[in-house]
């Protein structure tokens, strides 16, 4: 009998179409929406393998009640919404789908720091109110990227394109944080290690590409914005959860940063009356980090492959918890 997947949103066809050839029996679930709890639950009941959306909350109690699953292949680089301890207590590997988007969603961080150091959406969103008028020798001024110094919260696969863009692009001094010294990356990108104080002190744009976990929840908040520059840009493409949003606005209000731009908000979807909208110098996306047709076919051909591969060698290409597959 052919083993059962279950797909929780319509993506690229090219994932069904491998997942077909290769002999699985898949059911991709038709909402133009994440599905609910109990509704994942009862479709996920009927399956062998997962393959979810970052949407679809995957907690301890989903893992007590669908034990039964021999593989989650997740269709995103960020596994937040997965309880991977718990899946590894019942020994059910965990799949995501790194480098394939890292390209896509360096260009949006690049992207949102040209944007906002020159209030590019403010200024769009005057035309689009009638109230462009003239040139205006002094208004809305913004500012340059060359020569300036850029901080990277987490070099890994995202952040080291970032600095390379922001290195080529501007000549800009790329410095950097995370838990442990990229060695490769820093070779690459010419990056500078710092302690995190002194990214916060030394960066004129701060850049997050790090993930959520317990140590980074909530970790850009008023003492942390505080410690920045007055003029610093906060840009985040990586999880709304990673700043606190009501310090970020109350930050902004009183110029203890300058600016800010996010694809990612906290919470998601943001709200059309965020006061964040209105600001000058802040420019905020729906979450489109990996939303080109590259990223998003390299994201489906991934997830698909981490099944097949897992069912044919035993092993997934990407995995999180690779210590599941010892006890097999
Ligand atoms: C998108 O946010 C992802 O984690 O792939």
């Amino acid at each position: 009998m052919s083993k059962k997947v279950l797909v929780t949103r319509i993506i690229p066809g090219i994932a069904e179409d491998m997942l077909k050839q290769a002999g699985f029996d898949v059911t991709v679930w038709q909402g133009d929406r994440a599905m609910t709890k109990d509704e994942l639950i009862e479709h996920a009941l009927q399956a062998n393998i997962l393959l979810s959306l970052g949407s679809n909350k995957l907690d301890r109690s989903f893992f007590e009640t669908c034990k039964h699953l021999e593989i989650v292949s997740q269709f995103a680089v960020g596994f937040d919404n997965i309880d991977v301890a718990a899946a590894t207590d019942y020994k059910i590997p965990v799949c995501n789908t790194p480098d394939v988007l890292s390209e896509a969603t360096a260009d949006v961080a690049f992207g949102l720091m040209i944007n906002v150091s020159r209030k590019m959406f403010y200024n769009h969103k005057l035309i689009l109110r009638g109230e462009w008028k003239q040139f205006e020798p002094l208004k809305n001024l913004g500012f340059e990227l060359s020569g300036k110094t850029v901080g990277i919260f987490g070099l890994g696969r995202i952040g080291s394109i970032m600095a390379h863009r922001c290195k080529g692009a501007y000549g800009m001094n790329v410095i950097y944080h995370n838990r442990n010294r990229n060695i490769e990356a820093e070779t690459e990108t010419g990056a500078r290690y710092v302690d995190f104080d002194t990214l916060l002190r030394e960066s004129d744009i701060l850049s997050v590409h790090s993930a959520l976990t317990d140590e980074t929840k909530g970790l850009f908040n008023k003492h942390v914005f505080s410690k920045m520059k007055r003029t610093a840009v906060f840009i985040n493409t990586a999880r709304g959860g990673v700043h606190n949003e009501t310090d970020l606005i109350e930050a902004l209000q009183n110029g203890t940063i300058w600016g800010a731009g996010l694809d990612v908000t906290n919470p998601e979807p943001m709200q059309a009356n965020n006061p964040l909208l209105e600001m000058p110098n802040v420019a905020v996306l729906p979450h489109i980090g990996s939303a080109t047709i590259e990223a998003r076919t390299g994201m489906a051909r991934l997830a698909a492959e981490n099944i097949i591969s897992y069912f044919q060698t035993g092993k997934p290409i990407t995995i999180v918890n690779p210590e599941v597959l010892h006890y097999k």
